[in-house]
């Protein structure tokens, strides 16, 4: 069965396209049938990190108002990582859907196992929509207690859906005296686990300029390695590295 998996903040800003691409980026990488959805309809960047060409047609608005197939909205990046692109029209993102989006990205289920949608802050309008058509949530926050307090919201707000929240990733850490400690952010979190802490690396910003995702771009950073072992676990599979890079790791307090 096919899994919906929407990558959700409460905060904009927080790293929820970074996660959302490199964890796919990721599973197809380990041969996994995935495809990113870019379902920030309002702001979307998935396609821009991915330096796919602006689609006016033929992206995910598009689809959903039936005006084509939904598998005409599928770009693939030069990895072979598809991809479903929002809009670039604000006026046309808010235009004529009024139905659920899980049926009407259900023919997707044909052919991939895993869908990831990349959604806003998820506290309203199309990001509902998102959140009703999701399996589970990740909560993407950084350990500062704005990005904290507005994640709980957008907890919340799934709890409300009954929509399962698998864990919280926490990004951009430093790892620095002043940050917030693991104990306090669960606190805030109503305790749900931490399932990834992905480093700050100033990799994610070169593998933007790149348009390639910093897994495949620069697979031994930090970051890297903190993503591919969560797109991992997401699926059960044990994230190999060798003995080099697993010392490297260790010294880089990289989990
Ligand atoms: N681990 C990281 N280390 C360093 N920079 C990062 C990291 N994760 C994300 N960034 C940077 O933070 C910025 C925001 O990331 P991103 O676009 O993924 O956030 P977002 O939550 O999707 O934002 P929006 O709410 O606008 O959709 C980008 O410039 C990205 O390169
Ligand atoms: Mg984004």
């Amino acid at each position: 069965m096919t899994r919906y998996i929407v990558v959700l903040s409460g905060k904009g800003g927080v790293g929820k396209t970074t996660t959302a691409v490199n964890i796919g980026a990721s599973l197809n990488d380990i041969g996994q049938k995935v495809v990113v959805i870019d379902a920030n309809i309002i702001t979307p960047n998935v396609a821009l990190q991915l330096g796919l060409p602006p689609r006016p047609n033929n992206n995910l608005n598009g689809a959903l108002k039936q005006d084509y197939s939904i598998f005409d909205a599928v770009s693939r990046h030069s990895s072979g990582l598809d991809v479903i692109p929002a809009g670039l029209s604000i006026f046309g993102a808010k235009n004529g859907f009024s139905g659920s989006m899980r049926d009407a990205l259900s023919p997707l289920e044909e052919k991939y196992e895993i869908v990831i949608m990349d959604c806003g802050i998820g506290l309203w309008g199309s990001d509902i929509k998102t959140l009703n058509a999701a399996d589970e949530v990740l909560i993407v926050t950084n350990p500062e207690l704005p990005a904290l307090i507005d994640s709980l919201k957008a907890l919340k707000m799934a709890e409300k859906m009954s929509v399962p929240v698998r864990g919280i990733i926490l990004n951009k850490v430093t790892g620095s005296s002043y940050e917030l400690k693991d104990e306090t952010v669960k606190g805030i979190l109503n305790n749900y686990p931490i399932i990834a802490k992905i480093p700050f690396d100033k990799n994610v910003s070169k593998s933007l300029g790149a348009r390639n995702p910093i897994v495949l771009n620069k697979p031994n950073s930090p970051a890297a390695h903190a993503f591919k072992r969560l797109a991992g676990d997401l699926v059960g599979e044990k994230y190999k590295t060798n003995i080099f890079w697993k010392t490297v790791n260790k010294f880089r307090g990289v989990s």
